[in-house]
């Protein structure tokens, strides 16, 4: 099992290249984005990491909001696209042929075509090195109608989401399991009963969102997530000063790209 060391890299794979949309419906781009992630689940908070020579940086710099539109297999084409030219060069909705419609909650434009969007308000911005990582709240979600069952769930396997790992983008493969599921099958081996947690008691939702249209669009399901876990997560949160010490508040477009990054996003 022998292993070879390499340079320190952004090799986190695989990740979602999304497409964020900024601007407002009359003046808008549409940016790639690898570098994004959640950061918290109660509030919804995630982060797209933009460096500041883009387009888009000045955009989000005047209007600080965006969406994350989930990209499919039919999308690999223009996500490429979007992650090759300027928006201040191209329009990018024109080119590509994608619609733009107002989003519900923030004034950047939703892309039609993507099936799911998170609408995300922006409430700081860190800079870590070459990239400025804009933090946000996600105040809303909207999904394509036909991804929804009779009862309102989200089927995302129907979807046809794309990955990008190390490079390159993939299809999903198929599913080999859901949350929880190791626990579920502990039960059955184990002789200790106390150890054993049903499927029931498991924690669903924390770590994959239980969303349903109507008027609770996003909702967590918080039963059987421990109340150690809630503090914890919420520990986090306030520990914002704390994590600050080590990086600074991005005030002017003075970053300096690191020397030696591979795999340039
Ligand atoms: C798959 C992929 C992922 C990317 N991820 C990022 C990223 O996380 N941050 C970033 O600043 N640029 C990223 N880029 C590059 C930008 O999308 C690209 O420079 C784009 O042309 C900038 O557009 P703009 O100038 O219109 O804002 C990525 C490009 C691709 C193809």
């Amino acid at each position: 099992m022998a292993r070879k060391s390499f340079n320190p890299g952004t090799l986190l794979v695989p990740l979602p290249a999304v497409m964020a949309t900024v601007g407002d419906m009359e003046n808008s781009n549409i940016i790639t984005i690898g570098w994004t992630g959640i950061l918290s689940s109660d509030p919804a908070r995630t982060y797209i990491s933009v460096r500041p020579s883009r387009h888009s940086h000045k955009l989000l710099s005047e209007n600080p909001e965006f969406v994350i539109n989930l990209t499919t297999e039919d999308l690999a084409y223009a996500t490429d696209y979007a992650g090759i030219y300027t928006g201040a060069k191209v329009d990018k909705f024109e080119k590509l042929g994608l619609t733009k419609i107002e989003s519900e909650k923030v004034k950047a434009p939703t892309i039609a075509e993507s099936p799911l969007a998170l609408e995300c308000k922006v409430f700081d911005v860190l800079h870590f090195g070459t990239h400025d990582v804009f933090m946000a709240d996600i105040v809303n979600v909207t999904v394509r109608e036909e991804l929804l069952d009779a009862k309102g769930k989200i089927c995302i396997e129907r979807a046809g989401l794309m990955a990008y790992a190390h490079g390159e983008y993939y299809t999903l493969g198929k599913r080999i399991g859901k949350f929880g599921f190791s626990a579920v099958k502990h039960k059955v081996h184990s002789k200790n009963k106390t150890d054993a947690k049903s499927e029931k008691a498991l924690p669903k939702t924390e770590y994959g969102v239980d969303i349903r249209s109507g008027k609770d669009k996003v909702r967590f399901a918080t039963s059987g997530v421990s109340k150690g876990e809630g503090a914890k997560s919420k520990k986090v949160v306030n520990n914002k000063s704390k994590s600050k010490k080590n990086t600074k508040k991005r005030a002017t477009g003075t970053a300096k790209p690191k020397k030696g990054v591979k795999n340039e996003k």
